[in-house]
């Protein structure tokens, strides 16, 4: 069941023919171009599996850092193309470009049921500026969007509210009605003392939060900065 008006992945008909554009937040933590804590990979499959059931193509786009509009090589998806590819025991195939012929090509070329996955969508400067074009582009490359990516749906990227403009079938995955129906609980229902442990490693990114929760908390704990 959705949390909101919003449809969730479950509740989208999506055919076998189709192709699926799924965005997810695989911005993991990376040491020497290693992943240091595949959490968010893991984190995606259930919505993953779920599309692949279908018997769709799947195609997934995620952000990793902040390259700033560049391609610069220590932030590339390949690594957690290959890691995905390790999990799901399935050959992925890699789009070292974004939108170009060459990548149309390969998503049309796919298997029914294959993945691809696209390269790093921050190397290309029009996904921060949500540039237009950019977002018709990428949507023209599926039938169906999903999103998925929980830790970036505040941003107003191409990828993240520009390609939903240009295509018909939307639909949260399963992660992202997770963590919506958590944090609902907490605005509702809480025992008393309530306390918040705020994580990660960009705090300043979280001031809003964290004044939201200060307000109605009896005790809040940040950490992991
Ligand atoms: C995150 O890790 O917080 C999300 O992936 C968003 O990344 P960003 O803060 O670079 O947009």
């Amino acid at each position: 069941m959705s949390t909101s008006s919003i449809l969730s992945v479950h509740e989208i008909d999506i055919q076998s023919d189709q192709t699926v554009i799924c965005r997810v937040d695989f911005n993991v933590p990376m040491e020497g171009g290693k992943i240091r804590d595949d959490y968010r990979i893991r984190a995606a499959l259930p919505t993953l599996k779920a599309i692949l059931e279908t018997g769709a193509k799947l195609v997934l786009c995620s952000h990793l850092g902040r390259p700033k509009g560049q391609r610069l090589n220590q932030f590339s998806l390949l690594p957690i193309a290959t890691r995905l590819a390790e999990i799901l025991e399935r050959d992925i195939v890699f789009a070292h470009d974004d939108i170009s012929s060459e990548t149309a090509h390969l998503v049309h070329e796919l298997p029914p049921n294959g993945i691809l996955m696209l390269e790093n969508l921050r190397f290309f400067p029009g996904e921060k500026k949500g540039d237009a074009n950019l977002a018709r582009a990428r949507a023209d490359l599926g039938h169906v969007f999903v999103d998925d990516a929980f830790g970036a749906m505040h941003r107003e990227h191409a990828s993240i509210t520009g390609v939903p403009r240009h295509i018909e079938t939307n639909a949260t995955g399963l992660l992202v009605e997770k963590e919506l129906a958590a944090l609902g609980c907490l605005l509702t229902s809480v025992d008393k003392p309530y306390g918040a442990i705020i994580g990660g490693s960009k705090v300043s990114d979280k001031i809003g939060v964290i004044e939201a929760l200060a307000k109605r908390v009896d005790h809040l704990f940040i950490g992991g900065a």
